[in-house]
C-alpha cells in the first residue's frame, strides 16, 4: 500500500515514517522543510521525499498512493497567530484542495490531523469530542 505523508519531516512525522515502514507500508513524504537542519536527534531514515508546499501540490502529485497522511501545517496557536492569513492559507485552504485533489486522483484514504484545540479552552469542566467546536478560544 501506497501512503503519502505530507510534513513527515516535523515532530509527529518523524516517529510515524518509520512506523509505518516496520508495519511493511511503501511510504514517501512531502515536506517544505521549514525547520531544515533542525534536529535535535540523529540523522532520520532516508525516505523517499519530495521538498514542496503543500500549497503548491497537485493531482499528479497523488496519483498513484492508496492513502494520504496530512500533517504539514503551522501546528501551534503561537506560530498560527504570527501571520493569521497565512495560517489560514496553509492550514484551512491549502488542505481542503490536497483532500480535493486526493479524491480526483483516486486516493482512497485521507487522513488529516486535526487537534483538540478546535474544541477551545475547556476551563476547568470536561470538553467532550463533539460539536460545537470553538478554535478561536484555543490558548
Ligand atoms: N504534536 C502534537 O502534539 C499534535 C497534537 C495534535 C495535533 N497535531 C497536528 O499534527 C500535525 C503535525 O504536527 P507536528 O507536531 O508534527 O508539527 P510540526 O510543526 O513538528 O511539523 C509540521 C511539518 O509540516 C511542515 N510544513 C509546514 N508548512 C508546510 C507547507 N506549507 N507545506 C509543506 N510542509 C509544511 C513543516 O516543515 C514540518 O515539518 C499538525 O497539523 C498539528 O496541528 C499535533
Amino acid at each position: 500500500m501506497k501512503v503519502l505523508v505530507t510534513g513527515h519531516n516535523g515532530y509527529i512525522g518523524a516517529i510515524l515514517m518509520p512506523m509505518l515502514r516496520a508495519e511493511g507500508f511503501d511510504v514517501a513524504g512531502i515536506d517544505s522543510d521549514l525547520y531544515a537542519a533542525c534536529d535535535f536527534g540523529g540523522t532520520p531514515p532516508e525516505v523517499p521525499s519530495t521538498v514542496k508546499d503543500v500549497r503548491d501540490l497537485t493531482q499528479a502529485d497523488l496519483t498513484g498512493y492508496h492513502a494520504v497522511l496530512h500533517l504539514a501545517g503551522l501546528s501551534n496557536d503561537p506560530l498560527g497567530n504570527l501571520n493569521p492569513e497565512l495560517t489560514s492559507e496553509i492550514n484551512h485552504r491549502a488542505t481542503v484542495k490536497l483532500a480535493r485533489l486526493a479524491k480526483a486522483a483516486g486516493v482512497e484514504r485521507f487522513v488529516f490531523s486535526s487537534s483538540c484545540s478546535n474544541y477551545g479552552a475547556g476551563g476547568n469542566g470536561m470538553v467532550r469530542p463533539a460539536p460545537p467546536t470553538h478554535p478561536e478560544r484555543a490558548q
